[in-house]
């Protein structure tokens, strides 16, 4: 168990680098199943949850080789089995990407049903619904999803709502369908539109990524090459959120303001100076901070995996605000952290009412998953006195060497390996 010691009070200031996106390299990592030869991946975040992916596909038969820093080659022509292990499945919920592209390639797939997570329940009733209607034949058994296909048939495929999981599924399995697949309803998230533009650059025929349709015109064969993953909005969201909530002003080099609209005008509504040039996003704090009402929605909306640096931001504010969460179930556990660290909210029926406090003073914390845990640090940034942030393996499974980051923005923060 890695703990981080964090003593508040310091403002973060200064520069910082935004990574790959994760949730854009894990489905990349999975598309490399669909192509024939190798397939380079570069600006591959450096954390837990692609080393797992990386396992996952291993286990399966790709060849994952680290060429570089944040570069991977993948190659999956030597892929000797369909079935995702339940041991690996269960420690990352993104492994369910690989059962839309072993369908397309293979013909079949038998892959450990997700189960829950730390954030909730984790479905994946539309994805399966994806596949039948491509043709497959699916059933649920011991665990495990079984999907079958002599050949996968373009269709028409109506979300009845939108799932970013479901979309990715289904547009990896049908690039290699015999006809034309359309998806409606599509999920609009700019890892997908990264991931369209893989494929596309792999050989796949697809129109309208990044849009609610998205038609796919299957090809025979995808092949190998090399691609830059996008910046990681989550993550520059992330470090922007805490340089308000320490009082600071940082600028995420390389963070891309058109993936963070309805994130940015948030901050900005909350009285924070944003400002946007081609070298990154940068935000200057200030004091007071303005309460908000936000509701959390698919893109272009307010990303749920924001909503913990939000609510950890709006701790401080002048005024009482209301975050509502619309995607998952479970994305409150971390609310009575942050009441441990002198926040005062209050949660009813998926609405977090947040009444603003004028300080924080440390204590010790525990990071229930990987957002909430960045969203712990940041307030323990901004209390008074030390916090001891617990459950810091889980936060790095989506922040690169979060400690040594904020360290150069000026916290002072001290790993501490436990052994329990
Ligand atoms: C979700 C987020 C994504 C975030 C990621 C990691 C949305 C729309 N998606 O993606 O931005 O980066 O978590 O935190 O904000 N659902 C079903 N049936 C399915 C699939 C999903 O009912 O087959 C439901 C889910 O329970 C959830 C909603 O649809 O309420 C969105 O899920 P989905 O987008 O698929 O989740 P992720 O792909 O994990």
């Amino acid at each position: 168990m890695t703990h981080l010691l964090v003593r508040g009070g310091r403002r973060l200031h200064g520069e910082i680098a935004a990574l790959g996106a994760k949730n854009a390299a894990l489905p990349m990592m999975a598309a490399a199943i669909l192509c024939q030869g190798d397939v380079e991946v570069r600006n591959v975040p450096d954390i837990a949850d692609v080393r797992v992916m990386a396992d996952l596909l291993r286990s399966l038969g790709v060849r994952v080789e680290v060429t570089a820093p944040h570069t991977l080659r993948l190659n999956s022509d030597g892929v000797h089995t369909t079935r995702a292990s339940y041991d690996l499945v269960r420690r990352l919920n993104a492994s369910f990407d690989v059962a839309g592209p072993l369908l397309g390639r293979f013909g079949e797939a038998e892959v450990a049903l997700p189960g829950g997570c730390n954030l909730g329940q984790r479905r994946v009733n539309l994805h399966l619904e994806a596949f039948r209607a491509l043709g497959a034949e699916v059933h649920r058994l011991h665990g495990f999803v079984q999907a079958h296909a002599t050949g996968l048939v373009g269709t028409r495929i109506l979300f009845p709502h939108v799932s970013v999981g479901a979309t990715k599924n289904a547009l990896m399995a049908a690039c290699l369908a015999k006809g034309v697949t359309v998806i409606e309803n599509a999920a609009r998230e700019p890892e997908i539109e990264d991931l369209v533009e893989f494929l596309q650059a792999r050989g796949a025929r697809i129109r309208g990524g990044g849009t609610a349709r998205i038609e796919i015109e299957g090809v025979a064969a995808l092949h190998g090459g090399t691609h830059d993953i996008i910046a990681d909005r989550i993550e520059t969201g992330t470090f922007l959120a805490m340089a308000a909530t320490s009082g600071g002003d940082v600028l995420v080099r390389g963070g891309r303001a058109d993936h963070l609209e309805a994130v940015l005008a948030q901050f900005t509504r909350a009285g924070q100076s944003v400002t946007v040039d081609a070298s990154g996003v940068r935000l200057t704090s200030r004091r007071p901070i303005r309460a908000l009402d936000v509701t959390t929605a698919p893109h272009p909306g307010f990303p749920t995996d924001l909503h913990p640096p939000l609510v950890a931001m709006l701790v401080l504010a002048d005024g009482i605000s209301v975050v509502r969460e619309t995607i998952f179930d479970g994305r409150f556990m971390y609310v009575g952290e942050l009441v441990r660290l002198g926040a005062n909210i209050r949660i009813s029926d998926h609405v977090a009412i947040v009444t603003g406090v004028k300080f924080l003073a440390g204590a010790p914390v525990e990071a229930p998953d990987i957002r909430a845990g960045a969203a712990l640090i940041g307030a323990a940034l901004a209390a008074e006195g030390e916090s001891l942030v617990t459950g810091i393996d889980l936060v790095e499974r989506g922040y690169e060497r979060i400690d040594e980051r904020l360290t150069m923005l000026g916290a002072d923060i001290v790993r501490v390996e436990g052994t329990d």
